[in-house]
């Protein structure tokens, strides 16, 4: 597939409801996993792998460093086509322990104008036994994967720990790593276990049950300072590594005219707002654990700047909706051109050099 035929089916896609266009492009990507073939022409076209973009992360290969955001995949059902898209690592998820609805819809808007993607989601999926079951389907698949877990909206906040307790018990033999949510701006409270008894109560627990790394993910809604606080207690409290950023509810940062004041922004809109974020807490953090970075992530250039702020990896997810996997790949092969430019020979090298 060339750029121009996913600009030619980004055409057609477009002209469907944006949850509609998302399960055909989930079809399609399911198809490609079946078919042997078309898999390895894909993957021949878009995975892009280099000696000096590999790392060794949580004892694992990770063959590039960037991967596919929280979100796209909710239930686990798409992993094996994701190097056709030149990922070199997915996360899953929101997975909640059981099976939800989500937000009544719509609720999932694109911002042509600017870019964007507007979702108030609120964890629609299939719950962890049917996520464990495509798990356990695909144990033969030699790839790098991150399970992000969230709470029942049912589940009362005082209760929301005996939920995260359930899916880290679920998920304690399966993926790389755990991502703790509690950042979505969709389910009503969640945000607000983003506080210093909550994070310490759950990674205490999460240490207790597995022996996955655990990372945390935060929103891009708070000061820098808090955001550090956040971070600094989640790591004395065991964490192996944060995420930052979710989408953002500052509604203030467009006025485009299709923008509603609900749900979560991303993709262009939270470009700088995330990299600012990151920036801050990668000047405090890195060194001290590992940094994903991710929101608005557009081209090579964007990439490096995290990767040179602190971040080992990137996450994508919007803006493979604009673009489509040629973006994945024309970032990696962007960040090896300024790695040589840089007078880098590795990743490495790079990753933090703003700090160094
Ligand atoms: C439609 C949609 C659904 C998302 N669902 C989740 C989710 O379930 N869990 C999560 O941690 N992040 C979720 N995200 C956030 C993304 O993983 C990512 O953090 C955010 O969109 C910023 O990256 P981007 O600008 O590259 O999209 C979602 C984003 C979008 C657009």
């Amino acid at each position: 597939m060339s750029f121009l035929s996913y600009q030619t089916l980004k055409k057609f896609l477009f002209k469907l409801d944006p949850e509609t266009a998302h399960t055909l492009a989930g079809l399609g990507l399911r198809m490609a996993a079946h078919c042997p073939p078309l898999q390895k022409c894909l993957t021949r076209h878009y995975f892009v792998t280099d000696k000096s973009l590999e790392q060794t992360i949580f004892g694992r290969n990770f063959k590039n460093p960037v991967g596919l955001g929280a979100g796209f995949d909710k239930n686990g059902q798409y992993i094996t086509a994701m190097p056709t898209m030149g990922f070199g690592f997915t996360e899953i998820g929101t997975v909640t322990p059981k099976p939800q609805e989500g937000n009544p819809k719509p609720r999932l808007f694109r911002l042509i104008d600017i870019n964007s993607i507007q979702n108030a989601m609120g964890f629609n999926n299939k719950g962890s036994y049917y996520m464990l079951q495509r798990l356990k389907k695909i144990t033969f698949f030699d790839y790098p994967i991150g399970i992000n877990i969230g709470k029942n909206k049912v589940t009362p906040e005082n209760e929301a720990l005996e939920d995260y307790e359930k899916l880290f018990k679920a998920f304690k033999d399966y993926g790389d790593y755990v991502v703790i949510n509690i950042s979505s701006p969709n389910t009503p409270g969640l945000r607000d276990l983003q506080n210093e008894s909550f994070i310490k109560a759950i990674f205490a627990m999460g240490k207790e049950i597995t022996t996955k790394p655990i990372l945390l993910k935060i929103a891009p809604d708070m000061t820098a300072e808090d955001a550090i606080t956040l971070c600094n207690t989640a790591v004395e409290a065991g964490a192996d590594g944060i995420i930052a950023t979710n989408t953002t509810i500052d509604y203030a940062l467009t006025d485009s005219p299709y923008k509603k004041d609900f749900g979560g922004m991303s993709g262009a809109i939270l470009t700088d707002k995330s990299y600012e974020l990151f920036k801050a807490i990668g000047k405090e953090l890195y060194g001290k654990t590992l940094l994903i970075s991710v929101g608005g992530i557009d081209s090579a250039e964007e990439a490096y700047k995290r990767i040179k702020a602190g971040a080992s990896l990137v996450q994508v997810y919007s803006m493979l909706v604009y673009r489509g996997p040629v973006l994945i790949k024309e970032i990696n092969e962007g960040i090896i051109r300024l790695l040589k430019k840089d007078g880098y020979t590795h990743i490495n090298e790079a990753i933090g050099a703003d700090w160094k």
